[in-house]
């Protein structure tokens, strides 16, 4: 995972409002929380609780989730490991903007290699950035199956699918994991909003 500027001659602009002046202004930090796992383990679905719940509280929360950025931003890329590569890159630039603005961004895409993560997490600074593995292993998604993708795998009609013809490789040393065929949507959201609490968020 690289950085990329083709540009040449350009040259940063710094502006007169900081991310402490935006901070102060929301009266919260700004935060990357991604969550990585296979497809159906749940990603979304604690996102989308998180986000209502944390919104509730008053919090300002963006969601930014694979299969809708991929209606538009990243509508020109697929499943291959350079496209995901790419569809990462973009997304942790623009999670690592959002959280420049003061927002708490919760990102839910596959990530499947752990040097994207490690792009993300550089991207987006060291104390703003919390890994979540939603943890379910492959039959389990295989089959819950929400968008029946499993079995279109399975029958081959979908190549380099992520957890049967595509690796996932699991973070080494994600902040939270959360074990998706134990614990209940509920339970996974307490578990982040303790953590955020005990890391001082
Ligand atoms: S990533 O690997 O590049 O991070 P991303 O999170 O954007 O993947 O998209 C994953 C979603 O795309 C899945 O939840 C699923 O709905 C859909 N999808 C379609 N084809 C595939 C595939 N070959 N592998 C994994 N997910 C796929």
């Amino acid at each position: 995972m690289e950085k990329r500027t083709k540009s040449e001659n350009i040259v940063w602009h710094g502006g007169a409002v900081t991310y402490e002046d935006r901070c102060a202004l929301l009266k919260q930090k700004g935060l990357v929380i991604w969550f990585t796992g296979l497809s159906g383990s749940g990603k979304s679905t604690i996102a989308v609780e998180l986000e209502k719940q944390l919104t509730a509280e008053g919090r300002l929360v963006y969601r930014l989730d694979g299969d809708n950025v991929r209606h538009g931003l990243n509508g020109d890329l697929g499943f291959s490991a350079s496209d995901r590569d790419e569809n990462i890159r973009r997304i942790a630039e623009v999670a690592a903007l959002f959280k420049d603005a003061g927002v708490i961004t919760l990102v839910s895409f596959i990530a499947p290699f752990r040097r994207m993560r490690a792009f993300a997490r550089e991207k987006a600074g060291e104390n703003g950035f919390v890994e979540v593995y939603v943890k379910a292993d492959v039959n389990t998604c295989a089959e819950r199956d929400p968008k029946g993708l499993y079995q279109k795998a399975f029958k081959g009609e979908i190549s380099d699918f992520t957890g049967i013809s595509s690796p996932y490789e699991e973070p080494n040393q994600p902040e939270i994991v959360l074990d998706t065929t134990q614990n209940s949507v509920e339970e996974s959201v307490r578990k982040i909003k303790e953590y955020l609490q005990s890391d001082g968020f």
